[in-house]
């Protein structure tokens, strides 16, 4: 970024006569595409999603003992908006959360249009979940996916709407002229195939066609202003957010979530505008932090007297506007040029799982039985170990940074650019009675999907996750939720059953109606084209042969069309726009393993796919429309919420929330490395988010008395944990644990947390509080 900078005009002027030169050369050979404007308009955002971090049940395992109650790191939404100066624009939205929600995208769209009136519409908007274990449930709006989080959870739903709009509207106020490039680069270690057996049963010719069985690739596009240089990054790669177990209770955004922190955290560093101007400097300092230390006392026994001045604050009310004001990231941010936005996306991950060690018996410690992924006939005794194993959060780390690095490295050396006109087609399709053309033997057969449905391997679960939502059980079972709906449970009729065979129906999700729809039918697909990228949006997760399978046959038919040459990059985005399990192809269907179980619509799910997306491609080639199809509906108002409201936070008698519980003893020096643990009185998160704001903050004392943000809740080695000590017990605690980095700069520090708490008539009051200083050496 910086060489380009640093071009003045003369240099830029050749730049340009080569651009043309190239431009000439693609026109003169009939090349369609190149005939189109080389620039786009680009503009990048990012909001804050993380929602309620107490009392919810996290979205993904469907462990009803899986509720939130702090973070690791927080959530957020990332876009990216692409226009043609004149002409189309898409828009395209990655979610650090388990998966897109219908009812989360049409509200959000009714905002836009409320907004921006015609300019973002579904066709040209896609919503998608990187598919993160780790994040507040309930924001679905069909039953089966809300059952463990008691019903509908409003501050999960809002979160994400006001944050996705958000991002939209930074991403659409910074556009301005860039380029956009795409590269791709091959990453081994990140996933492995979890249901190996259902693989194999794909034919052997198709297999042989393929190195591995699961996709290795990463598409990365990078996005570069006109002016400034790199503005971001987003990219899409296969494999599952499950390195956070069914037993975490800290909000995080798993594996990809990881990466794009990282990803960030590395942009800034290394190019942090004016303020980074020692270059000489290792990259392992936190520029962020070094920069705006200015005469620390470098001597420990000074450091030291200084920490001795600053005894723990005792806790005090504060303005909502202070706290916020105190976050790391807010004072990195520069007024006259974009953040840097970094976007990990997931893809067709259905049976990829990031435990890449394989799966093993935590009774006996060999490996699960390969076809079952059972341990003696119990699918509950085996797990998939991540690379850090037994460290849940470790393993994260590290699949997290095994796909930043491969993106900085494709980022890196990213030079094919995207050139072209932009283009998009939507469709809703009732996948519950779809007719299907599908080519046999004798020619071709019309053949029909079926009304949702879920097979018995569904409760069994993965070895991601194994034993899950198994809720068929008797009367005892299950929570408030489930007893109010689980009397409609019905009995599949036979032809339901003929249609879904060979799965055994647990749940005919498909036909249960009430007290609303228990499973969705009507579903988006989407296709996005940014010149030579074609972008397909499922509303689902692919496995890794039904994407390959969906991209082929969308390949050939753009290119079949003359339209789009050879050189197309097809990305399947995942679990976008809505939601509905998985697709398997029918040759892992008629295994049944978990994936095959929650392929909703039966055996030609897939093929249903696949004949939609090519009528969408085949507009996309003829410049002719599609129909809009049947609108899914909009069940906000029929949605039952169960999960109680905070009643109140209290203190023991001469306590202030935000005084220490347990502080960090006086005079304390802490090496890199080392667990600073502080625990303060506090109250429920729920009483505010905190949105774009933090609850846990490191600090470091700057100059004699100014205190500046060095970590907050954004960053992996700070947790905040809140807990309360019995279920219905007013008061609450937030434990704060900081491992220090490597990179941690010496001085002297301190803990500090944020909260609001809500007294007996309800009103909600935020206050703060310190730890002792201690000095890091
Ligand atoms: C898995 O099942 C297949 C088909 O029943 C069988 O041929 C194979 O030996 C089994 N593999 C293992 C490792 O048990
Ligand atoms: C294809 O034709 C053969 C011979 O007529 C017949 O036995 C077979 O059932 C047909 N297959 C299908 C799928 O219709
Ligand atoms: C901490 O250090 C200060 C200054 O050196 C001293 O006055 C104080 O007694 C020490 N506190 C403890 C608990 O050792
Ligand atoms: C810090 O805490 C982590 C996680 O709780 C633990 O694994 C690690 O051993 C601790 N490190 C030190 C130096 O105490």
């Amino acid at each position: 970024m910086k060489l380009y900078l640093h071009l003045r005009p003369c240099v830029k002027v050749v730049l340009e006569m080569i651009w043309l030169g190239f431009v000439l050369l693609l026109l003169s050979d009939g090349h369609k595409a190149a005939a189109q404007s080389p620039n786009y308009l680009i503009g990048l955002g990012s909001y804050d999603i993380t929602g309620p971090a107490a009392d919810v049940n996290m979205m993904g395992y469907a462990n009803m003992d899986q509720t939130a109650s702090g973070v690791h790191f927080r959530l957020r939404a990332r876009t990216f908006i692409v226009a043609e100066p004149q002409g189309n624009r898409v828009a395209f939205v990655n979610l650090d959360a388990c998966m897109a929600s219908q009812l989360v995208t049409i509200k959000v769209l009714a905002r836009l249009k409320a907004r921006y009136g015609d300019i973002y519409s579904e066709n040209n908007v896609a919503i998608s979940g990187i598919h993160t274990h780790a994040g507040p449930g309930g924001y679905l709006q069909y039953i089966v996916y809300i059952v463990t989080s008691l019903g509908f959870v409003p501050e999960s739903f809002n979160a994400l709407v006001d944050g996705i709009e958000q991002s939209i509207i930074q991403a659409h106020e910074n556009l301005r002229p860039g380029s956009i490039f795409i590269n791709k680069g091959e990453l081994l270690d990140a996933g492995v195939n979890r249901s190996p057996s259902a693989y194999l049963n794909n034919p052997a010719t198709e297999r042989g066609k393929y190195e591995y069985d699961v996709d290795k690739e990463m598409t990365l596009l990078k996005f570069v202003d006109d002016e400034w240089g790199p503005i971001g990054s987003f990219n899409w790669f296969a494999t599952h957010g499950t390195s956070m177990s069914r037993t975490n209770s800290l909000i995080s955004g798993d594996n990809k979530g990881t990466a794009a922190r990282f990803m960030e955290d590395w942009f800034d560093e290394n190019n942090g505008g004016s303020r980074a101007s020692d270059t000489s400097k290792t990259n392992a300092i936190p520029r962020r932090v070094s920069n705006i230390i200015n005469g620390v006392h470098e001597n420990h026994h000074e450091l030291l007297e200084v920490a001795a001045s600053f005894q723990s604050s005792l806790g005090r009310p504060v303005t909502r506007s202070m706290s916020m004001a105190r976050r790391v990231r807010s004072s990195l941010r520069q007024a006259d040029r974009p953040k840097f936005v970094a976007a990990f996306c997931q893809s067709n991950c259905g049976d990829v799982s990031p435990n890449v060690l394989g799966s093993f018996c935590i009774d006996t410690g060999l490996p699960c039985d390969f076809n079952s992924s059972t341990c003696g006939g119990k699918n509950e005794l085996c797990y998939g170990r991540g690379p850090g194993y037994p460290d849940e959060f470790e393993s994260t780390r590290i699949i997290g940074d095994r796909q930043f690095r491969k993106a900085v490295e494709v980022f890196n050396e990213a030079s094919e650019q995207l050139r072209g006109k932009i283009d998009y087609r939507h469709t809703y399709i009732d996948f519950s009675k779809l007719d299907v053309t599908i080519s046999s033997e004798n020619g071709s057969e019309v053949v029909r999907t079926c009304p949702a449905a879920m097979g018995f391997s569904f409760a069994a679960g993965t070895t991601d996750g194994p034993g899950a939502f198994d809720f068929t059980q008797g009367d005892d079972q299950g929570n408030a939720f489930w007893r109010l709906v689980r009397n409609v449970l019905k009995t599949p009729g036979e032809e339901q059953v003929d249609c879904q065979s060979p799965k055994p129906i647990l749940l005919d999700t498909g036909e249960m109606k009430e007290p609303y729809d228990w499973a969705p039918s009507i579903l988006p697909i989407q296709i996005l084209s940014i010149g030579q990228l074609v972008v397909l949006s499922v509303p689902g997760e692919f496995t890794t042969m039904a994407g390959r399978r969906l991209r082929d046959a969308v390949r050939s038919v753009l290119t079949s069309a003359g339209d789009f040459d050879e050189n197309i990059h097809i990305v399947i985005a995942g679990l976008t726009n809505a939601y509905s399990q998985y697709v398997t192809t029918i040759e892992e269907y008629e295994i049944q393993r978990y994936e095959g179980a929650s392929t909703l619509y039966g055996p030609h799910t897939l093929s249903a796919y696949i004949q939609e997306f090519n009528k969408l491609a085949t507009a996309l080639t003829t410049g002719l429309t599609v129909s809009t199809g049947p609108s899914p509906p909009d069940l906000l108002n029929q949605q039952i919420s169960l999960l109680t409201p905070v009643v109140m936070d209290t203190t023991p008698f001469g306590v202030n929330f935000g005084d220490t519980s347990a502080d960090v003893p006086q005079n304390s020096t802490f090496a890199r490395g080392d667990n600073v643990t502080v625990v303060f009185y506090s109250a429920c998160p729920r009483n505010d988010l905190m949105t774009e704001g933090t609850f846990a903050l490191v600090e470091i004392l700057q100059g004699e008395d100014s205190w500046v943000p060095a970590y907050d809740d954004d960053d992996f080695c700070l947790r905040f944990i809140w807990s309360r000590p019995s279920k219905l017990s007013t008061r609450s605690y937030a434990r704060i644990e900081w491992k220090i980095p490597e990179t941690a700069f010496p001085g002297v520090y301190r803990i500090s947390h944020f909260g609001a708490s809500k007294n007996l008539f309800g009103s909600i009051n935020h206050f703060a509080g310190s730890s002792n200083a201690f000095v890091v050496v």
